[in-house]
């Protein structure tokens, strides 16, 4: 049997869903714990891309606001079993036409200097390297920032429902998994 996998978004109180996202972090990030979400709670607008299959959580990007026009993509990841399918790519491609409507422009994002397959993937979606520290773990870390094309609709929930984010399969051809 064959099923699609399918990317959507969610905002507002869904994409703060702590027990939603916390299988799927467990999984890609080592050592995680759940006190790492509880930003979460506080930060606004939250925007959620979200890759399904057969209705599991298998890749997510998450972000928020930092500013009136600025949207800080904070947390992303995708399934082992799910990796090198351009998951990654569907998911930032989707988040950014979604922010381009909703009227923010730079979008900034943090990555580990180690981190090369998030770095390339950054990169090949067109944001510069913006700045470079090691953090107070002692981490380099790189900063990458990405200036949108405007086309301001709205903002919030009703402005994403007004753009019929509905769930769309990945690709151009949507990549298909055997069950
Ligand atoms: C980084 C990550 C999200 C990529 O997910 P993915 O769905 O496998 O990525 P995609 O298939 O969309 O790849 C898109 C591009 O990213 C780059 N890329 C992805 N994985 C790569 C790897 N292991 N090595 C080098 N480049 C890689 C490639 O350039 C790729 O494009 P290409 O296939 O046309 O060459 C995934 O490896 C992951 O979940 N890692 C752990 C979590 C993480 O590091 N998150 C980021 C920090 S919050």
């Amino acid at each position: 049997m064959c099923s699609s996998i399918v990317v959507d978004v969610v905002v507002d109180q869904m994409a703060r869903d702590v027990d939603a996202l916390l299988p799927l972090c467990s999984q890609v990030f080592p050592n995680f714990e759940r006190d790492y979400l509880d930003r979460l709670r506080t930060v606004a607008d939250p925007v959620l891309c979200r890759a399904l299959f057969e209705q599991r959580l298998i890749g997510f990007k998450l972000g928020y606001r930092r500013g009136r026009c600025l949207f800080y993509s904070w947390l992303g990841g995708v399934d082992r079993e799910f990796r090198g399918r351009g998951i990654a790519a569907e998911l930032m491609a989707r988040q950014h036409e979604l922010l381009s409507c909703l009227g923010y422009q730079p979008v900034e994002t943090r990555t580990r200097a180690s981190n090369r397959a998030m770095l390339i993937l950054n990169l090949q979606c067109s944001f510069e390297v913006s700045g470079y520290e090691n953090n107070a773990n002692g981490v380099a870390v790189v900063s990458l920032r990405k200036m949108l094309p405007g086309k301001e609709v709205g903002s919030g929930a009703e402005a994403v429902n007004h753009l019929d984010f509905a769930p769309r399969k990945v690709g151009a051809s949507a990549v298909e998994c055997s069950a």
